[in-house]
């Protein structure tokens, strides 16, 4: 899940149309729709052994995706009802602010039902449902992650637009974009780099900085979702999630919202 507020971020409306279930509650793809979703995970299931947290390989493997076709939604949820009491929940291509915190704080995962163009085969910029649940769904048998996402979606609930602008940035550089540290080093466990196979070698390599997290310091940071992280933060332990639905966060969010954001490490998205 990427920004998704078309109206409110002034981006041209989306391209893609979410499929629409029959009278049975199938999905129905076209042969190039399984065609594309069988390279997606072929691809990216070789680069994630040994990259991802062993709470994201374990997730995968409870899901235990389809390799030949793309999932029906209800094969996800069986899986996460039982793990932490999540479910995927079908919705259009964008949906509102307010139907997205709404969602998660209902413990509704939204996956969006249309899957990329094979001219989009790399990037784009729409999350679609590769992303959804090859990158998200896995973390969410974690309940640290699971429960934290489902604390975001009810601050982002009686949030202020503008706390909500902070908080976002604090779910980008955790549940999309988080690493952590292990005792057998870096892993990923954000869905925006683990469905990625760009972003997952790039993450953990060489060029990013990569920062402790701390919780002020992530609601601060900028970022841009049209570019690889020029920054990461670094969990220790997922449990760190889980305290982050302990503590009072609004207080934090205010605090940053006094501070202001950082500069950015990145040039403006226009630049020449
Ligand atoms: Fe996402």
């Amino acid at each position: 899940m990427k920004q998704k507020d078309s109206q409110a971020s002034g981006k041209k409306p989306s391209k893609y149309i979410a499929r629409e279930p029959d009278a049975q509650g199938y999905i129905h793809y076209t042969d190039v729709e399984h065609e594309t979703w069988q390279r997606l995970i072929e691809r990216q299931l070789k680069m994630v052994p040994g990259r991802a947290c062993d709470e994201y390989l374990r997730g995968l493997e409870l899901l235990d995706l389809p390799r030949d076709r793309i999932p029906q939604l209800e094969e996800i949820s069986s899986v996460l009802r039982r793990e932490t009491g999540w479910e995927v929940a079908r919705v259009p291509a964008l949906i509102g602010f307010e139907t997205f915190f709404g969602l998660l704080a209902d413990r509704k995962f939204p996956v969006a039902t249309f899957i990329r163009t094979p001219e989009e085969f790399d990037y784009l910029q729409e999350p679609d449902i590769f992303h959804e649940i090859f990158g998200h769904c896995a973390m969410l048998t974690n309940p640290a992650f699971a429960n934290f996402t489902q604390k975001y979606g009810q601050l982002g609930l009686a949030a202020s637009p503008k706390e909500r602008a902070y908080l976002a940035r604090l779910y980008w550089f955790t549940v999309e974009f988080g690493l952590l540290q292990t005792s057998d080093g870096l892993r990923i466990y954000g869905g925006g780099i683990l469905s990625s196979p760009k972003e997952t070698l790039y993450a953990l390599g060489d060029e990013p900085d990569r920062y402790d997290f701390d919780v002020l310091d992530a609601l601060r940071t900028p970022y841009r979702i049209d570019i690889v992280q020029p920054i990461y933060y670094v969990l220790n332990d997922l449990q760190q999630l889980q305290e982050l639905t302990e503590i009072d966060l609004m207080s934090h969010v205010r605090e940053a919202i006094d501070r202001g954001l950082f500069e950015p490490r990145f040039p403006p998205k226009n630049a020449a």
